[in-house]
């Protein structure tokens, strides 16, 4: 089965899983991992299963994952299909499933779409590559939050076991 990973990502943090989804899928059948802004540009048909992975910035996904999938939901309903989402309060073990992910339990209560599956990973703080304003706003939160605050620092909570089990569940996927 012909596998697409489509992927939103600011910092590279959702690329980066992206890639690690992709590198376990291609032991098995090829695999594209694609920007999902580019992926307009793609024959869709020739895949016979997606994964798309967005990670949150102030609360939201880019609003590209909900025009992509308003643009092409019959085929995202014709084949096996996968989400993942990625932020920082995923780095909370209550807070990193679909339903205790209120990021993820939203989202799915308000797209038209029905992935098989789902996913909520914990992504990475990049103080150093933000600008002074994200920055600033990420230090408060992660002071409110009991995180990480020396803004020197690069810090990944990615649970990279979650994310080959996870890349193993789809992987069991059949046709439909
Ligand atoms: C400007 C900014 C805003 C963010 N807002 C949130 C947020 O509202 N909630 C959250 O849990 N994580 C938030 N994050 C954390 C990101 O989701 C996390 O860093 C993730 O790894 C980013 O993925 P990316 O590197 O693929 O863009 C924010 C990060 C930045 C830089």
């Amino acid at each position: 089965m012909k596998t697409l990973i489509i992927y939103l990502s600011h910092d590279g943090q959702t690329h980066k899983i992206a890639r690690a989804i992709g590198s376990y899928f291609t032991n098995c059948c090829e695999c594209d991992v694609v920007d999902l802004r580019l992926a307009q540009d793609l024959d869709l048909q020739r895949y016979q299963r997606v994964i798309a992975g967005a990670s949150i910035r102030y609360g939201h996904f880019a609003a590209d994952l909900g025009r992509f999938i308003v643009q092409h939901l019959d085929w995202l309903h014709s084949i096996p299909s996968a989400f993942y989402a990625v932020n920082l309060t995923a780095r909370k073990p209550d807070k990193c499933t679909p339903n205790t992910n209120a990021y993820t339990r939203k989202f799915l209560a308000t797209t038209p779409w029905r992935p098989d599956l789902c996913a909520v990973f914990a992504g990475a703080l990049c103080y150093p590559r933000y600008r002074w304003f994200d920055r600033v706003i990420i230090q408060m939160i992660m002071r409110m939050t009991g995180g990480e605050t020396d803004c020197t620092k690069e810090v990944e909570y990615t649970n990279w076991e979650q994310v080959s089990a996870f890349a193993g569940e789809v992987a069991k996927l059949t046709a439909k």
